[in-house]
């Protein structure tokens, strides 16, 4: 569910028509609603609350993948929703703070933190450190110790499941570089136990991103059920579960996505009994569907044959997922009006034609679409690429010296400007000749 939709042929955003918001912000612009960033954020919410819900202070806790998109209006929103932040970098760490979260609501992933990240990260007083290596835990035990704290850890545990996704994003399996295996795990904890200035709260995992089936997310929850009941009888007083993000949306193809409440309740089955709390790092689930990629068409151009390309003026700098993974993103045309108002009613929808949807960029990778059936397309149209708020914005790059786009977040008729488009100068800051 989301708010964009048609009215009288114009594709809107909440209150708003997105023809309005290219006039005031230029394209390209990432277009976020702040309904159904709220929308989202609730119905996950609430699905996964029944986990753990006798005891109030076990409630689970919502991490939200500061990655998938980290604007501080987008962050901010969702702290007022009561989430909290998974963290992989210094950067994001400012971010979530800057964004009003409070610190003991954040955790710390990811393969290779830096002593002065995991410095920063320290002093803050984050909630847990999601160690993935038997280094990492001695790299951690060092700096802590340098500053006198003790840090709260939990040893992120590769499950070894197959989630069946693109390869560049599944990283359960035990050929990743994600994760100690789950058989090293317990001695792990044991060595966190002898390392000073390291005190173990949690166990963790992350299977995976863009998983459309229920399956992955038992297999792995069972495992760490059992894992974690081992690691208390061993005596590691251990709080909190971090079972990941990873949950898949609909691209508008494929894959029909698990309900957050079918997922809530599978993880309360098998969580039952456990006396935990559960923390979760969703992060697509919250954002993918909540922004559209605002792009006008330069030109369209014939190729060989009949093969008819419409170039846009964004590119794969600013949405790298088509290039990168091949994903598959819908493409509408945002007004659906030419002249119908002149013509007789049964010329008003207008005939498809199919067509590539390029870029500007000078890669053959630079494509949104091949071969798509799209309305007729013509210089100055304006056309919205849906489901870019995950991993759009946040992967954008300056490829080809293109200045990165505007985020405008709409909240009913309002509309703000929570990110400024980047200008030709900002491009060469800190650069010399
Ligand atoms: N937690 C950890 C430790 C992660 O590595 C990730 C994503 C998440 C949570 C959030 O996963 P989500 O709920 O968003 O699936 N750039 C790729 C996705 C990379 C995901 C990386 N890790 C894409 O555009 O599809």
């Amino acid at each position: 569910m989301n708010h964009f939709a048609y009215k009288d042929g114009e594709l809107w955003c909440e209150e708003v028509p997105l023809s309005r918001i290219a006039t005031r912000v230029g394209t390209p612009a990432y277009v976020y609603s702040a309904a159904t960033l709220r929308r989202h954020a609730r119905v996950f919410r609430d699905a996964i609350s029944p986990v753990g819900a006798s005891d109030s202070t076990r409630a689970p806790l919502c991490c939200y993948a500061v990655k998938a998109s980290g604007n501080l209006a987008v962050l901010s929103l969702l702290r007022r929703e009561g989430y909290g932040f998974d963290i992989v970098s210094g950067g994001e760490l400012l971010r979530a703070l800057r964004a009003g979260a409070k610190a003991n609501t954040i955790v710390f992933s990811g393969v290779g933190k830096r002593d002065d990240e995991l410095r920063a990260a320290l002093s803050a007083g984050i909630l847990q450190f999601n160690c993935e290596s038997e280094e990492e835990l001695v790299q951690l035990s060092r700096v802590a110790q340098s500053m006198r704290k003790t840090a709260p850890v939990a040893v992120r545990v590769n499950p070894d499941v197959n989630a069946k996704t693109h390869p560049y994003i599944a990283t359960a399996l035990s050929t990743s570089k994600f994760g100690i295996p789950a058989a090293r795990a317990r001695e792990a904890y044991r060595l966190s136990a002898n390392l000073p200035g390291l005190r173990a709260v949690g166990l963790a995992c992350h299977i995976g991103s863009q998983i459309g089936e229920l399956r992955p997310f038992v297999e792995a929850a069972t495992k760490m059920r059992a894992l974690l009941l081992d690691l208390r009888a061993d005596g590691h007083q251990l709080i909190n579960l971090d079972l990941g993000g990873g949950l898949g949306v609909s691209y508008g193809e494929g894959t029909t996505p698990v309900s957050p409440e079918k997922y809530g309740r599978a993880l309360a089955r098998v969580l039952r009994g456990l006396d935990v709390r559960l923390l979760v790092e969703p992060g697509r689930l919250i954002v993918a569907n909540a922004a559209v990629l605002l792009s006008s068409v330069i030109l369209t151009k014939l190729g060989a044959g009949s093969r008819r390309f419409v170039v846009i003026d964004a590119g794969m700098n600013d949405l790298v997922r088509p290039a990168l993974y091949g994903a598959h993103h819908e493409i509408e045309k945002v007004s659906l009006r030419d002249g119908a108002a002149t013509k007789p009613q049964h010329e008003k929808r207008p005939a498809r034609v199919r067509v590539d949807v390029v870029g500007p960029v000078c890669e053959s990778a630079d494509l949104f679409a091949q071969q798509r059936l799209l309305p007729p397309l013509a210089s100055g149209d304006l056309v919205a690429i849906r489901s870019a708020g995950a991993y759009g914005m946040s992967m954008a790059s300056n490829y080809n010296a293109r200045p990165r786009p505007a985020e405008v977040l709409i909240d009913g008729a309002r509309v703000r400007v929570v990110r400024e488009r980047e200008s030709l100068e900002d491009l060469l800051r800190g650069e010399t000749t």
